[in-house]
């Protein structure tokens, strides 16, 4: 592509931002749907800073992540409904200089376990953690009516976010109750260089059962490994991560995400395949 005078910028604000993957895959996209625009890194210890520089400079479109996602809200100018709920924004869209609130992880995520499950009145589904990522997943299914369940390490944290949702809480180590058929991992356990960690017991992990990890790196975390040897369908957090990115596009741009190659793109970029 050729920068000149009417290229217009996009990118990702966060502290670090040293692992990114938003910038290639983004990039890609953009090009490929033929667009006079770029997306950047753009690392700031000043989010307060940064959104005046955004308002000032007309930066186009922005995704917000760790540790801003919260902070931004009250720097925004409207947030939607969905992103008040959860209580977090990780994109931004720069509509006549007005600047817009909306959280595009709930719907990634639910896009990543529709690819292989369909999520309605009577799915249950178990949700690890209550962090930014379990609210938005929470929230999420809450959308399709799904039954949700909380479990948590820290129990006041989990029966505050089981509070927020109307849901049921249980206490960490008693997974086994819920009987669900969805589980969606959100916590850190496995991340790298956790890799020997899983944070469910293994007699959780029946066959039938659709379990998606947010991780992937490693590719397949422990929890995944001994969901698919226990006939478990998994799904790792890649998927969530391309369709919260197309949500951002299409929220962007109006246009229709280049979701196979925004895929194809990061699998390259993390060298899947290559081992
Ligand atoms: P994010 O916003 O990315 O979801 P977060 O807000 O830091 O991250 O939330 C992390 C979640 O992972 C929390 O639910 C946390 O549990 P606590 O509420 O008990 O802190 C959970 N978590 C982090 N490390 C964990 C560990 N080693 N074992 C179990 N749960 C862990």
């Amino acid at each position: 592509m050729t920068i000149n005078q009417q290229t217009g910028l996009y990118g990702v604000l966060g502290f670090p931002l040293t692992h990114t993957l938003s910038p290639v895959m983004h990039n890609a996209a953009l090009t490929a749907l033929g667009l006079n625009d770029v997306y950047l890194a753009l690392e700031t210890k000043d989010i307060t800073a940064a959104m005046t520089g955004v308002r000032a400079l007309g930066i186009k479109g922005l995704s917000v992540t760790i540790p801003y996602k919260s902070e931004v809200i009250p720097l925004l100018d409207e947030v939607d409904s969905l992103a008040t709920n959860i209580g977090a924004v990780n994109t931004i869209v720069n509509r006549e200089g007005r600047l817009l609130g909306y959280n595009t992880d709930a719907w990634g995520a639910l896009a990543a376990l529709e690819e292989v499950i369909s999520i309605g009145h009577r799915t249950r589904c178990l949700v690890i953690g209550a962090g930014g990522a379990a609210r938005a997943v929470g929230f999420a299914l809450q959308t399709k009516g799904a039954g949700v369940i909380i479990v948590n390490r820290s129990p006041d944290k989990g029966q505050a976010l089981a509070r927020d949702l109307n849901c049921d809480f249980l206490p960490w180590a008693e997974e086994d109750r819920a009987e669900a058929e969805v589980i969606i991992q959100t916590t850190p356990v496995g991340m790298y260089p956790d890799i020997d960690n899983c944070p469910v017991p293994e007699s959780v992990l029946r066959p039938g059962l659709t379990v998606m990890d947010i991780i992937y790196n490693p590719w397949e975390t422990k929890l995944l490994g001994l969901a698919k040897s226990r006939g478990c369908r998994v799904i790792n957090g890649l998927p969530m991560f391309i369709h919260q990115g197309g949500a951002q596009l299409r929220l962007w741009t109006d246009l229709e995400p280049p979701l196979a190659l925004m895929r194809a793109t990061v699998e390259a970029a993390l060298g899947v395949g290559r081992h």
